[in-house]
């Protein structure tokens, strides 16, 4: 070896320890599906050198150099990630109870929290860190660990971006054409979707106010004691907001510097498949179909009729089907279906056979078929679902189907559309679309919290936007002023305009007087 190599060699050992920063992640959600966003990236910042601490549900099972667990499990985890779906009706109702629904969860992942001891002990010991990531979603109540710990904050939202995040940021998210996440709606409404879609908006801020921010306050000032300040006044420090999301598939949207689109940085290389699998897939003639309605909900708590209409759709197609089922026998089980309770999901909708994806359109499900360029059939059932599953269908990744109004039928007719080739072809395009980057999501994730750390918060990244008070933001006292100068003005003309009237009119009817 050359002298030079080892000199390089022991600077490349070196130098990340050196740059290392202390970074503290907070995952209070018990959703596996969001930690699944997270987890990546805080395991990439450990393996770059960083010293890593993470809050959250899901300890570490085999120990991780550089990252340090503090587990917050109280088994809601286990209750979050096993849902029955005759919870969800996919009402427009339920749609528009959504955010009450989330803050209702953001109250228990709270408490949780603060009540536990690992957590207590944690923050008693006051530990230094140089940037903090934190998922923004349900609960505000985490955001004093900034203040107290006195280190930069960073936002993480594993799903579509939360509208009270906007509000806090200073985001542009005029509801003219940036959809609510929680209605079936794109960016092109039509009159009324623009009516629902704004009312929605303002009652969003309120249920916001009421539900999250002021609960989130009151649990903080009883654990934490009366000084701590206004949970969006530690809001508006936050430097910039890492979401998940790209323009080429949630559609575009102005981005302030500090709204960092990093849709698929949990996304790895794909791996070979089990022997199992690969056998099934790749000797699958006419390819294969990709059954999951995501890590929550259970596909065996379908009510009857549906897994009827299921099982006839699925068994009546040339191809084979591969079924994410958690019980251990399927009544009925067609000969071209396979069940599993588990499945290597990237790695089955990369092979190359796989022709569709039937899906719920959650966002991780959602990018890795995009990133793999598979055509979905969606069945949106909770959150941002809808949202999603309307805009894959804009940028032509899929087609949207009702789950409690489909039947045998127009599934069957939703899977053959999407397998046709003309479909298999846009999504094709939608995938090297949704790669083509100027750097990879994780090195853009990673380059911008050592940023954050590198220039101490980089409060330089806020528009002005942020803290602004509403009535300025929406320029009413402009507006307002313009209109007073406009009535002023038009009254002063009115006024002009009256009096030289009056003046000819007068010295007219005096003359006529005179003359008579
Ligand atoms: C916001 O950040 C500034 C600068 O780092 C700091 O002085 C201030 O205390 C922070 N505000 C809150 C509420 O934590
Ligand atoms: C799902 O919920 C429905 C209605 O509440 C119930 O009838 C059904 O038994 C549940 N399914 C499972 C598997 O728990």
């Amino acid at each position: 070896m050359k002298p030079q190599t080892v000199y390089s060699l022991i600077l490349l050992i070196i130098l990340p320890c050196l740059n290392g920063y202390k970074i503290l992640g907070v995952f209070p959600h018990p959703g596996k599906s969001h930690f699944d966003f997270f987890e990546p990236l805080m395991k990439e910042l450990a393996h770059k050198g960083h010293e890593v601490t993470v809050i959250s549900h899901f300890p570490q099972k085999i120990p991780l150099k550089g990252y340090t667990d503090i587990s917050i499990v109280d088994g809601s985890h286990l209750k979050y990630n096993n849902v029955n779906i005759t919870h969800f009706t996919g009402s427009r109702l339920q749609q528009h109870l959504n955010s009450h629904f989330l803050a209702q969860l953001g109250w228990a992942a709270c408490d949780n929290g603060y009540t536990q001891k690992a957590f207590q002990d944690f923050l008693k010991s006051r530990p230094k860190f140089d940037v903090i990531l934190m998922e923004y979603f349900n609960t505000d109540c985490y955001l004093p660990l900034a203040h107290i710990l006195k280190a930069p904050l960073i936002g993480l939202s594993s799903c579509a971006i939360m509208p009270w995040t906007n509000l806090q940021m200073g985001f542009p998210d005029n509801p003219g054409y940036v959809p609510i996440p929680f209605i079936g709606v794109h960016d092109k409404m039509t009159f009324f979707e623009r009516v629902e879609n704004t009312v929605l908006y303002l009652l969003t801020s309120v249920i916001y106010k009421l539900l999250i921010d002021i609960p989130s306050h009151e649990t903080v000032k009883k654990h934490l004691g009366d000084d701590i300040p206004p949970l969006s006044e530690i809001a508006a420090n936050t430097s910039l907001v890492l979401t998940n999301m790209h323009f080429s598939l949630t559609l575009p949207r102005p981005l302030p510097p500090g709204f960092i689109e990093v849709s698929g940085m949990n996304i790895g290389k794909s791996k070979k498949l089990p022997e199992n699998l690969e056998k099934w897939i790749s000797g699958a003639t006419h390819g294969v179909v990709y059954l999951s309605l995501g890590s929550m909900i259970k596909l065996h708590t379908f009510p009857e009729e549906k897994t009827k209409a299921f099982l006839k759709a699925l068994g009546r197609l040339p191809q084979r089907v591969i079924w994410k089922w958690e019980a251990e026998t399927l009544p009925d089980q067609p000969s071209n279906v396979m069940i599993q309770k588990w499945l290597p999901q990237l790695d089955i909708l990369c092979h190359p056979n796989v022709k569709a994806y039937i899906a719920h359109g959650g966002l991780l499900g959602t990018t890795e078929a995009v990133h793999c360029g598979v055509p979905m059939v969606v069945l949106p059932q909770f959150g941002d679902q809808f949202t999603n599953a309307k805009a894959l269908e804009k940028t032509k990744g899929g087609v949207v189907l009702d789950f409690w109004s489909l039947n045998e039928n127009t599934l069957y007719d939703a899977v053959k559309t999407v397998l046709e080739p003309s479909f298999q072809e846009s999504a094709k395009q939608l995938s090297d679309r949704f790669n083509d980057r100027p750097m990879p999501a994780m090195d853009t994730a990673i380059y911008w919290v050592e940023y954050v750390a590198r220039h101490k918060g980089a409060p330089h990244l806020k528009t002005a936007a942020v803290g602004m008070p509403l009535y300025q933001y929406l320029l009413i006292d402009v507006i307002a002023f313009l209109l007073l100068v406009l009535f002023v003005v038009t009254y002063m003309f009115y006024f002009l305009v009256r009096t030289i009237f009056r003046k000819i009119f007068v010295r007219s009817s005096v003359k006529k007087l005179k003359k008579n």
